[in-house]
């Protein structure tokens, strides 16, 4: 959800800055802006509504607007429509404070009367303006700094922020904030930069300063200060970020989504190598000891989207290979129920939360929510030096590298591979894995990353019988155990990109509702991987056939049987089935793709969909 990019250095900045929010394009947007400035001459905002395309037209691609120092923004809109006038940036009426902002302000109510009482006027509708305008309020009421202003303003607002600020008395600076909102700050060159999310700025450089919440920073080219909420100077360690600049490229394909489906031998091979060599798993850089994994009684998996999918698969394997009992939430419901805990919690319960780019709202209200009960928990995140990942108790890094493309795919097979090694070596541990099937499982592992090459290989299979089924209306995957968790992940790809309308059913449960949706022709798709549930999904089949549904079956290579049911039948290689999702999704998701591509859709921005969640 919302972009932001900073740029102060010796260059023109609007190019810089529209090659960034280009570059957080995959984040969800609806408009777009951008402020610049040249020495002490006035600043100027240039705002545009619908695609980025537009405001570079605006500005001749930034040429026609002067400054070596600036701010943009692609906003995604919560308060307010997607207009040009709520387009960030916001600026106080005498040009005094200019911002953009990413996240919500949730006392903006209490804070636009405070405002009003004191003279202000609004003429947008979003949260953004009225931080702009109590900042400039501070401003002018104390010491004329932005430090002790942005300070005062960050007391009184509640919710959460990235904001990137100028003040007209202060040229060649930028102030930045943040509190549960994304942002990163990078040097090269004399020159500093400022963005959402990595992507933006790793052309230019990959040291970057991972700024702490509630923290400030004056931005000055080349040199960043960072300060606490006292308003004094703390010291920030500059990091190094590993994936490279080739890495946020399309690299040839036509659509991020696609080239990401082709990254995934590479993302599981990566992240299982992490923590497995020669065939034993090694789980002490996440710092879990077997002492708390002997103890474990109850682990809760915790997440939103796939990876919320991802959790419904790892929770059959882990309370199957490791014997504990799993409860998988959706983040946005656990941060809100009265579970109640053990009396042991703290010892006994592990809460494993699941993110791609470990800013998710959501997910990050229900690490708090974790810590706040005593709970101990691990964050399996993608981004490093994400909210989640500095928060959470112990991390396990998936090594995805960049995931542009609004549908996830390679980082859902990451969490995936990252959770099977969990649940073997938590099952190893405590004594139910024999070093036979331990070895056996691995090797499983191990060979994860040729059979989904394999099944990539099948890809004009899918692609045809995409096209050919691509103005259906509704389509309803099925399965049972881990085929359902499979076919919850397969419906939210299509329904995402595609927009075709699907939902995904436990095939057991067709009986109590669904079926009377089944109509001559309706598409359903079987998932049928678990060998001991087969027989049963398979009846499943012939009832919605009888009633004329059309069927696919994807099930795995020996299953001929399959064919005499199924009007269309897709093979994938055989694993241990626990670790089936990992191979039975990709036809899944290249069917989702060529829905989408037939379609003629924006595979990769997909409308009113974010990348990242950042606002509840
Ligand atoms: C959005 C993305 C999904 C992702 C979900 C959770 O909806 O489009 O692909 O699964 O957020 O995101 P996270 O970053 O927490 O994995």
């Amino acid at each position: 959800m919302c972009g932001i990019v900073g740029f102060n250095g010796h260059q023109q900045a609007a190019p810089i800055l529209l090659q960034g929010l280009t570059k957080l394009e995959y984040r969800g947007y609806d408009s777009a802006g951008l402020c610049v400035r040249d020495g002490s001459e006035p600043a100027v905002i240039i705002k545009a509504k619908g695609r980025l395309s537009v405001l570079k037209e605006k500005t001749n691609d930034g040429l026609s607007v002067h400054g070596d120092c600036g701010i943009g923004h692609t906003r995604w809109a919560t308060h307010g429509e997607p207009s040009e006038t709520n387009a960030h940036p916001h600026c106080s009426d005498d040009g005094n404070v200019i911002g953009v902002h990413n996240g919500i302000i949730e006392n903006y109510q209490e804070l636009k009367e405070k405002l009003l009482r004191n003279g202000y006027t609004f003429y947008s509708e979003t949260d953004t303006e009225i931080a702009i305008k109590l900042i400039d309020y501070y401003y002018k009421k104390y010491l004329h700094t932005p430090v002790d202003a942005i300070n005062h303003a960050l007391v009184r607002i509640r919710g959460s922020y990235a904001l990137e600020l100028m003040f007209k008395d202060y040229p060649g600076e930028i102030y930045v904030a943040r509190k549960d909102s994304p942002m990163i700050l990078g040097i090269a060159n004399g020159e500093s930069y400022i963005a959402s999310d990595v992507p933006a700025i790793l052309k230019y450089t990959r040291t970057v300063y991972y700024i702490g919440n509630q923290q400030l920073a004056r931005v000055g080219k080349g040199e960043i200060t960072f300060y606490n909420l006292d308003g004094d100077e703390i010291e920030i360690e500059p990091k190094t970020v590993e994936w490279d600049a080739a890495a946020a490229e399309k690299g040839g394909y036509e659509h991020f989504m696609m080239k990401e489906i082709h990254e995934q031998p590479k993302a599981v091979q990566d992240t299982l190598h992490s923590v497995e060599h020669d065939g034993v798993i090694d789980l002490s850089g996440i710092g879990i000891t077997d002492e708390q994994i002997q103890k474990l009684r109850q682990i809760y998996i915790v997440a939103c989207g796939s990876a919320y999918h991802v959790g419904v698969a790892a929770q059959y394997v882990l309370e199957d290979l490791a014997g504990i009992p799993v409860r998988v939430e959706l983040a946005s419901e656990f941060r809100y129920r009265h579970l109640p805990f053990s009396e042991n919690a703290s010892e006994d319960s592990l809460v494993i939360i699941i993110s791609q780019s470990g800013e998710t709202a959501d997910s990050l209200a229900a690490l708090r929510k974790a810590h706040e009960k005593g709970l101990p928990t691990l964050g399996v995140v993608n981004v490093v030096g994400s909210s989640i990942a500095r928060e959470a108790d112990h991390v396990f890094y998936t090594l995805a590298g960049p995931e542009i493309a609004v549908a996830t795919t390679k980082a859902y097979s990451a969490q995936l591979v990252a959770l099977y090694t969990i649940a073997i070596q938590f099952g190893k541990v405590r004594g139910l894995i024999s070093d036979e099937d331990y070895t056996k499982y691995i090797a499983d592992l191990e060979a994860l990353p040729a059979k989904i090459e394999k099944v990539l290989e099948d890809e004009s299979r899918i692609q045809w019988f995409a096209a050919k089924q691509s103005n259906a209306h509704d389509v309803f995957f099925i399965g049972r155990g881990i085929d359902y968790a499979i076919s919850l992940e397969g419906s939210l790809k299509l329904k995402e990109i595609s927009y075709v309308h699907s939902e995904a059913y436990a095939a057991g449960e067709l009986k109590h509702g669904t079926i009377s949706l089944i109509e001559d022709g309706t598409l359903v798709i079987s998932v049928l991987t678990q060998p001991r549930l087969i027989e049963k999904t398979t009846s499943n089949m012939v009832e919605v056939r009888s009633r004329g549904a059309y069927l696919m079956g994807l099930t795995t290579y020996g299953n001929y049987d399959v064919e005499d049911l199924a009007d269309f039948t897709t093979y994938v290689p055989a694993t241990d089935p626990h670790f089936a999702a990992s191979v039975a999704v990709i036809p899944l998701q290249l069917l989702a793709y060529y829905f989408a591509v037939s379609r003629g859709l924006d595979v990769d921005k997909p409308r009113n969909l974010a990348k990242s969640v950042t606002v509840e």
